[in-house]
């Protein structure tokens, strides 16, 4: 089987996933039995393009290395009509092979226009995978029985902690158990901008580093003001708690230039300075914060340097589960773009092999 992938945003993390899946090709048509081929790109200014037979990824990828358009078709329209419009120009097939690959920037007002960016392309017979945190902070619940009634897929593990498996760990391995609670850290571009300030780097060298690294968000302050950490914990909390509540219900707090002290203090005290990422259920439902909190040296949270970020589930039948990533990036991200494709192939499989009851 062959995916034929949209992609809604040509940046730095689908520029990875282009290049993740051609390097990876091999393994997964051995393993998993299929193949990815882009055939649409469109992206906010710097053009679009499509091609029912596939396009030259790598010919993509250099016009954009060089500051270049992809291409300039179908310029007048809205993203959301592309998505309708290449849909309905790809035959269907018995078996969706249409994925719509999502990772336009994050719109922390409202997760727009990402949100009808998902509900389009499910509303037209196509799967969505995800690495922008809008749809599943701002519109789990409705997002996901859109997809049910479609019956379509829609995953979104790079949306949060790059290519940890959260939402597939929670999914697929943790059967009956229910997470009550977690905290974690979850926002590389403040947790490595603690670690530098506490080592005597400046908040905007530290911050600049990020940016080199195309970590921090395209609108940095969504990082270090707290709200990419809030997305997060909004989306953890509705997919994991159940809870129905948006990043703008998300305690919070950043951090600045002035943070740096902390760090230092935290430091010669034996402690470290982290920003935490919390929620849990309580009597009144789903409390979530994210702030900056000291952590004991024997904290798991407080071990984790620079571009690591981790999170400790709390649940009802095997006490605590940590999960932690060591290195974090776009190859993560993109790797979990790709995950994400093979749970579908996945689920596809699982499906035609189900036993058909008369
Ligand atoms: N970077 C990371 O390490 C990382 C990690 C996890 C999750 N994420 C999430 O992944 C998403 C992408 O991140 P990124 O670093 O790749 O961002 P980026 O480099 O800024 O790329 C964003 C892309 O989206 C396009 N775009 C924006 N609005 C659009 C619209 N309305 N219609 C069509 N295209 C639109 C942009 O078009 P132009 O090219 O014309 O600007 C650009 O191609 C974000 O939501 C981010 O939060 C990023």
């Amino acid at each position: 089987m062959t995916f034929d992938l949209i992609l809604v945003g040509f940046g730095h993390v689908a520029q990875r996933f282009v290049t993740l899946l051609e390097e990876q090709r091999a393994r997964i048509s051995g393993a998993y039995g299929f193949d990815g081929r882009v055939i649409a790109v469109c992206t906010q200014r710097h053009g679009r393009v499509f091609s029912e037979p596939g396009l030259d990824a790598s010919a993509l990828l250099e016009r954009r290395r060089r500051g270049a358009s992809v291409g300039a078709e179908c310029l007048d329209l809205s993203t959301v009509d592309f998505i309708r419009d290449i849909a309905r120009r790809v035959p269907s097939a018995p078996e969706s092979r249409l994925v719509v690959v999502e990772t336009t920037t994050l719109d922390i007002a409202r997760g727009q226009p990402a949100i009808d960016h998902v509900r389009a392309a499910l509303e037209c017979g196509a799967h969505v995978v995800t690495a922008n945190k809008g749809p599943a902070a701002f519109a789990y619940h409705a997002l996901a029985a859109a997809a049910a009634v479609a019956g379509r897929q829609f995953l979104f593990e790079g949306a949060v902690m790059d290519g940890i498996p959260i939402f597939n760990l929670a999914r697929e391995t943790l059967p009956a158990v229910e997470i009550v609670a977690f905290r974690g850290i979850v926002n590389t571009t403040t947790n490595y901008m603690l670690t530098a300030m506490e080592e005597g780097q400046p908040f905007d060298a530290a911050l600049a580093d990020m940016k080199a690294a195309g970590i921090a968000e395209a609108d940095a302050s969504l990082d270090v003001d707290g709200w990419d950490a809030a997305a997060k914990t909004a989306a953890l909390a509705s997919v994991l708690l159940g809870a129905r509540i948006t990043p703008h219900e998300v305690v919070r707090e950043g951090i600045s230039a002035s943070t740096a002290a902390r760090t230092v203090a935290a430091r010669a005290a034996g402690r470290r300075l982290k920003l935490v990422a919390s929620a849990a259920r309580g009597e009144r439902g789903v409390g979530a914060r994210v702030g900056l909190q000291e952590l004991a040296a024997d904290d798991l949270l407080a071990g984790l340097e620079g571009q690591q970020n981790g999170i400790i589930f709390q649940t009802d039948l095997l006490g605590e589960l940590a999960i932690v990533q060591r290195g974090s990036g776009l190859t993560q991200t993109a790797y979990a773009l790709l995950s994400d494709l093979i749970s579908i192939a996945r689920q596809g499989r699982a499906h035609k092999s189900a036993p058909t009851t008369a």
